[in-house]
């Protein structure tokens, strides 16, 4: 899979969303919005109507993370609005089997999230049902902290499930990934790369986006 990296708007101001899509727009692979609810993470950021709004205009696909306690009564809503992906926390769904598949039926792709203390073992029989896995490398509520390095070895487990599998999922890192962090990441197998700070933070995002691109393309191990 070609490395894909997804600028994360919470590092982005918030009351200027539409220009700062458009400054990665055509550069970036996807557009990453982090949904938190005050309940499963201690910050609150955006919901539903947001996200339509920003659907309207942008071109890129927008990647809904979603931090919130009931992702299977909200998440297929996200999908129906035309999210290109839509991905729940493990820690937080109840049915994730039955939401995973609402949100491939409502035509999105389907992310499962992992905390950084939650194992991926135990959820290698989910893999034929989503289309993304998310190892977080910092714990999930914040842009800017600090990468845990802690987290690696999963990515890399992880990594080896989803071959051994050989099905089509997409392994994605989220959580102070940089032009210091991303190519560990790469090297251990991630493909999907977001960045809050790194890119929003950045005097040039579009340029941001590029460099921590062609690190990435540079780790990623040979197939
Ligand atoms: C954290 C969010 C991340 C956050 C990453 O809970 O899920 O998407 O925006 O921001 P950085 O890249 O600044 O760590
Ligand atoms: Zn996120």
């Amino acid at each position: 899979m070609a490395v894909q990296i997804s600028p994360s708007i919470l590092s982005a101001d918030f009351a200027r969303l539409a220009d700062e899509a458009a400054r990665v727009e055509n550069v970036a692979d996807w557009l990453h919005v982090d949904v938190m609810d005050y309940r499963f993470v201690p910050n609150l950021t955006l919901g539903l109507p947001v996200v339509e709004s920003l659907l309207k205009t942008t071109s890129t696909p927008v990647d809904c993370h979603l931090m919130i306690e009931e992702p299977d009564r909200w998440a297929p809503d996200y999908a129906e609005a035309g999210a290109g992906s839509v991905t729940i926390h493990a820690e937080a769904a109840k049915a994730a089997v039955r939401t995973l598949r609402a949100i491939r039926a409502a035509g999105a792709r389907a992310g499962l999230a992992l905390n950084p203390a939650t194992a991926v073992e135990g959820y290698e029989d989910l893999l034929p049902e989503i289309d993304m896995l998310l190892v977080m490398t910092v714990e999930p509520g914040f842009g800017g902290q600090r990468f845990l390095d802690i987290v690696l070895p999963k990515v890399s487990r992880a990594r080896t499930l989803i071959d051994k599998y050989g099905g089509e999922v997409w392994l994605q890192v989220d959580g102070g990934v940089s032009t210091e962090t991303i190519e560990r990441c790469a090297e251990a197998g991630a493909d999907v790369f977001v960045a809050g700070n790194a890119v929003y933070g950045a005097d040039d995002p579009a340029r941001a986006v590029e460099e921590l691109r062609n690190l990435a393309e540079r780790a990623t191990p040979p197939a």
